[in-house]
């Protein structure tokens, strides 16, 4: 059996992985270590069975060891992060706190527990980004495992300091670690700061939909789900040491997606007549097309022109390939926040936090 920490797993990928881990390793103790930022929300664990919470920083490293020490926990999967790009250019301070030395604490806290005297059984995964390796030039070759690193954000600055130490760690004091580089992900519960989210829910209210510079930017989708199965392969195949990249295999300018989004909107306004009644702001209410929303805006300062990911290490070594089509993804992406109204609407006016204190008051 086996006992993890989970990091910021109230966060959108965290609580993914919660639910992912949960269903597949029923037998396994799970602790959540979680500061409930702004983008943390216990709701987002609701349903998932024997999941012990902790709300606590990561950056107390003596809670992390008294965590690691009292409940034998082998495993830590590493979120817990500043995650948006566009905050870490309005406020860097955050970043470095939390993803620089919020994953020291963290470090010191595992070596002091799992090294002392003849050590014990551990693995120290760290989720990271390919955000790290910066900006592709449209005929570059996809990011491996060996580009250089090279971050252009505060967000990435933050993120590749934080794998350079996860790296020392490893090579100096021999903590079992591994690493693993992903590209954009989405899928159900992701705050609606990000681009699909933010696009969907904009639609919805029939407010314009921002695009950033030109909209010819590159990234590569990955469904929150394909990473998880990414991170389950580094835990049970991944060799210590290694860094491996995971992506979906849609390379895909931000207009595609945000085309794709349009129609899959009309699309669902036209096949469900109840929609105009829920949402009778969106221009699909009244046949008229979502694209209409498109706004060209400024652009990002410092915006990464192109992201890809080269995953052929951790299809070679993991076993590792994208089960999801972005076509597949989006649409189950769409249902579900078509489906769940009630949490995007909570989250938006903060009202999952009184949720949380109604129901957590007394534990
Ligand atoms: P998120 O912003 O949705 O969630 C972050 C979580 O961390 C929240 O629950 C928050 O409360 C928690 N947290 C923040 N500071 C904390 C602290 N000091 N102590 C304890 N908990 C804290 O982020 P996400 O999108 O789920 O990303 C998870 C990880 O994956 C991050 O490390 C991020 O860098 C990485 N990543 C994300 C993406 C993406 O597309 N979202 C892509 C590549 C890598
Ligand atoms: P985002 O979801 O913020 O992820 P990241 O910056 O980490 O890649 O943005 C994805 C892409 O969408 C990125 O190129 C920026 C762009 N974007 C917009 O054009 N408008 C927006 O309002 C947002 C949030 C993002």
């Amino acid at each position: 059996m086996t006992n993890l920490l989970i990091t910021g797993g109230a966060g959108f990928i965290g609580a993914n992985f919660v639910h992912y881990w949960r269903a597949r390793h029923p037998d396994d103790g799970i602790t959540v270590l979680d500061a409930l930022t702004y983008a943390g929300n216990r709701a987002n664990l609701a349903g998932a069975n024997a999941v012990d919470f902790v709300h606590g920083d990561i950056r107390d490293t003596a809670l992390v060891e008294s965590l690691l020490a009292e409940r034998s926990i082998d495993t830590i999967v590493h979120f817990a992060a500043e995650s948006h790009v566009d905050r870490s250019i309005h406020g860097p301070a955050a970043f470095v706190d939390t993803n620089v030395i919020g994953t020291l604490s963290l470090l010191t806290a595992a070596r002091a527990v799992w090294l002392a005297g003849s050590g014990r059984p551990h693995r120290f995964h760290h989720v990271s980004t390919d955000e790290v390796y910066g900006s592709l030039g449209p005929n570059d070759p996809a990011f491996s495992e060996t580009t250089p690193y090279a971050p252009n954000s505060p967000y990435s600055a933050s993120k590749a300091a934080s794998d350079h130490l996860v790296r020392a760690w490893q090579h100096t004091y021999g903590l079992e670690t591994t690493t693993s580089n992903c590209s954009n992900n989405y899928g159900p519960f992701q705050f609606p700061e990000k681009l699909i989210p933010l696009f969907l829910i904009n639609a919805l209210h029939g407010r314009p939909l921002p695009i950033y510079g030109d909209g010819m930017q590159i990234r590569d989708w990955l469904h929150v789900e394909d990473h998880c199965r990414g991170i389950e392969a580094c835990l049970s195949r991944g060799r210590v040491g290694e860094t491996y990249n995971i992506g979906g295999g849609a390379e895909l300018p931000n207009i595609t997606v945000i085309d794709t989004l349009c129609a899959a909107v009309d699309a669902a306004f036209a096949a469900d007549p109840g929609l105009a009644a829920r949402f009778p702001q969106a221009p699909a209410a009244s046949g008229t097309p979502t694209a209409s929303l498109k706004t060209y805006v400024t652009d990002r300062p410092g915006h990464d022109r192109r992201y890809a990911i080269d995953e052929t290490k951790a299809r070679a070594e993991l076993g590792y390939a994208p089960a999801r089509s972005f076509e597949q993804g989006f649409a189950d992406t769409l249902a579900w926040y078509l489906a769940n109204e009630h949490w995007w609407r909570a989250v938006m006016d903060g009202s999952y936090r009184d949720w949380v204190d109604a129901n957590y008051a007394a534990r």
